[in-house]
C-alpha cells in the first residue's frame, strides 16, 4: 500500500521537562494522528489507551466512518448505496481491490470465488468430531483455522499471489463452513455449493435444502441475505480486525488470522450482539413490560444494557441499522410475519430509547445487531448461528485488511506496553519462610 498521509503542522508536547516537536498528518477525510513513535526514545513516557479511544493504529484505505454523523463509507462509497444497489460480491470485489469492478473483472471475480466453494473431503470428518449441542461459533473457530492444514498451497503470506488465492479460498469457503455447522447441529446431511447460483442463493441452499424434496431459492430472501453481507462487510479497525491484523502482525498464515477473528467476533459486545439483542426483546416479550426492562437499564446498580444500541464510534444513528430495519420489515413481510410481537418490542423500544434523556445523553442509538436478529430468526435461522452469518460477511473485510497489512511497509509486529502497577523486584522466600 502507498502512504497517502499529508503532512500537518507539528504538535508539542511537553513531558519530563523536555519539549518533544511531534509530526502530524492528515487522511483524506477524518481526524488528524500525532505520530508519537518518538515519544518514548525521547521521553520515556508511553501513552495510555486502554480500549484505543484515541488511537489510530494503522494507515488504511478501505472504510471510513464518521460517528457523529453516521457515516460508513467502503472504498468512499455510501453503505446505503451499496445496500440499495450493489451485490455482496461486487462489494467484496471493491473492499478487496479498491475499485467497483467493471462486467469481465466482475465475471472472473465471481468465477474465481465460485471455484473454491467446495471443502476438502477430508475436511468433513472435524465435524463430526464436534458435539451435536456445540455452538457453531465454537465449530467456525476451529475449523477456519484448521484450513491451514489443508491449503498449504496459499500460506506463503510473501507470496501476493498465494494471498489472493488464499483470500479467494476464505471468502468461498466460509459459506460451505458455515453452513455444515449450521446442518451438524440440526442433524441433518450437508449439503454441497451449487455453482450456478449466486453467493446469498447458495448460502441458504446450504443452509436449507434437504434431500428429501427440491429447494427452491426465495428471490426476496436472498436479496435480504446478500445485504446483509453487504452491510456486515467491514467496519475498519474493530475488534476482530485489530484482532486479525495483530495475529497477521506476527507473520502468521492468513487462515490463522481469520479464525482469531472469528474468536474476537463472538463476544456480546462484538458480533454476539445479535444474538443478545434477540435474547433481550424475547425476555421482554410484550410492550407492556418495556418500562420495567428501561428502568433495570438505567438502574447505575445493574449490569443490564440494552442490547443492539450503543456504539463505541457511532455516536448518531448507525447506518447500516437503517438499512436493517428496512430489510427486517421486507422480510417480515415476505415470510407473513408483519404481526410478530418481538417487532413490535423492537419498534416499542427504539422509540422510548431514542426519546429518553439516559440514552439520548449518551449518544446510544440503535446499531445494526438491533433489527438484524429479528430478520435472521424470520429467515429460518436459530440465534446461534446470529453471529456465525456475521462471520462470513466480515470475512471479506477481514482478509482486506490483513492484505492492506501485508502490503504496508511501515508494517511491523503489534507490541502494546502497558503501565506497571504490580510488584516492585523482591527476592524469593522458600515456602517454610512465607506467613
Ligand atoms: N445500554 C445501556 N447503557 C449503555 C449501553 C447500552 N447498550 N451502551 C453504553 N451504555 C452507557 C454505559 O453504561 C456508560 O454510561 P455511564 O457513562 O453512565 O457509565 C456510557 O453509556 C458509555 O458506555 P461505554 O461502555 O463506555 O461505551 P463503549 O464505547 O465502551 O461501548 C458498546 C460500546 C458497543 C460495547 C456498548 O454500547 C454496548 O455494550 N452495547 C451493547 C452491545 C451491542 O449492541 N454491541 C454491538 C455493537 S455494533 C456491532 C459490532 O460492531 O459488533
Amino acid at each position: 500500500m502507498e502512504s497517502k498521509l499529508t503532512k500537518k503542522p507539528t504538535a508539542t508536547i511537553s513531558v519530563n521537562n523536555k519539549q518533544l516537536e511531534l509530526p502530524v498528518y492528515g487522511g483524506s477525510v477524518g481526524p488528524d494522528v500525532i505520530d508519537i513513535r518518538k515519544l518514548y526514545a525521547e521521553t520515556n513516557v508511553f501513552t495510555y489507551d486502554p480500549g484505543f479511544t484515541s488511537t489510530a493504529s494503522c494507515e488504511s484505505q478501505i472504510t471510513y466512518i464518521d460517528g457523529d454523523e453516521g457515516t460508513l463509507l467502503y472504498r468512499g462509497y455510501p453503505i446505503d448505496q451499496l445496500a440499495d444497489k450493489s451485490t455482496f460480491i461486487e462489494s467484496c470485489y471493491l473492499l478487496l481491490h479498491g475499485e467497483l469492478p467493471n462486467k469481465t473483472q466482475l465475471d472472473k471475480f465471481t468465477r474465481d470465488i465460485t471455484y473454491h466453494t467446495m471443502l476438502h473431503a477430508q475436511f468433513d470428518r472435524f465435524f463430526e468430531g464436534f458435539r451435536r449441542d456445540a455452538h457453531p461459533m465454537a465449530i467456525m473457530v476451529g475449523t477456519v483455522g484448521a484450513l491451514a492444514a489443508f491449503y498449504h498451497d496459499s500460506t506463503d503470506i510473501n507470496d501476493p499471489k498465494q494471498r489472493l488465492i488464499a483470500s479467494h479460498r476464505l471468502i468461498a469457503k466460509m459459506p460451505t463452513i458455515a453452513a455444515r455447522a449450521f446442518k451438524y447441529s440440526v442433524g441433518q446431511p450437508f449439503v454441497s455449493p451449487r455453482n450456478e447460483l449466486d453467493y446469498a442463493s447458495n448460502f441458504l441452499r446450504m443452509c436449507f435444502a434437504v434431500p428429501a424434496e427440491e429447494y427452491k431459492v426465495n428471490p426476496v430472501l436472498a436479496r435480504a441475505m446478500d445485504v446483509f453481507f453487504i452491510l456486515h462487510a467491514d467496519h475498519e479497525q474493530n475488534a476482530s480486525t485489530s484482532t486479525v491484523r495483530l495475529a497477521g502482525s506476527s507473520g502468521a498464515n492468513p487462515f490463522a488470522c481469520i479464525s482469531s477473528g472469528i474468536a474476537c467476533l463472538w463476544g456480546p459486545a462484538h458480533g454476539g450482539a445479535n444474538e443478545a439483542a434477540l435474547n433481550m426483546l424475547e425476555e421482554i416479550g410484550t410492550v407492556d413490560k418495556i418500562p420495567e426492562f428501561i428502568a433495570k437499564v438505567k438502574d447505575p446498580n445493574s449490569e443490564v444494557r440494552l442490547m443492539g444500541f450503543g456504539h463505541r464510534v457511532y455516536k448518531n444513528y448507525d447506518p447500516r441499522a437503517k438499512a436493517m430495519q428496512k430489510l427486517c420489515h421486507l422480510v417480515l413481510k415476505e415470510v407473513g410475519a408483519e404481526d410478530n410481537p418481538i417487532l413490535k418490542v423492537a419498534m416499542e423500544l427504539e422509540k422510548i430509547a431514542l426519546s429518553d434523556e439516559y440514552f439520548v445523553k449518551r449518544k446510544l442509538y440503535p446499531n445494526i445487531d438491533f433489527y438484524s436478529g429479528i430478520t435472521l430468526r424470520a429467515m429460518g435461522f436459530p440465534t446461534s448461528m446470529f453471529t456465525v452469518l456475521f462471520a462470513v460477511a466480515r470475512t471479506v473485510g477481514w482478509i482486506a485488511q490483513w492484505t492492506e497489512m501485508m502490503e504496508d511497509a511501515s508494517q511491523k509486529i503489534g507490541r502494546p506496553r502497558q503501565i506497571y502497577t504490580g510488584a516492585p523486584k523482591r527476592d524469593y522466600a522458600d515456602v517454610s519462610q512465607r506467613g
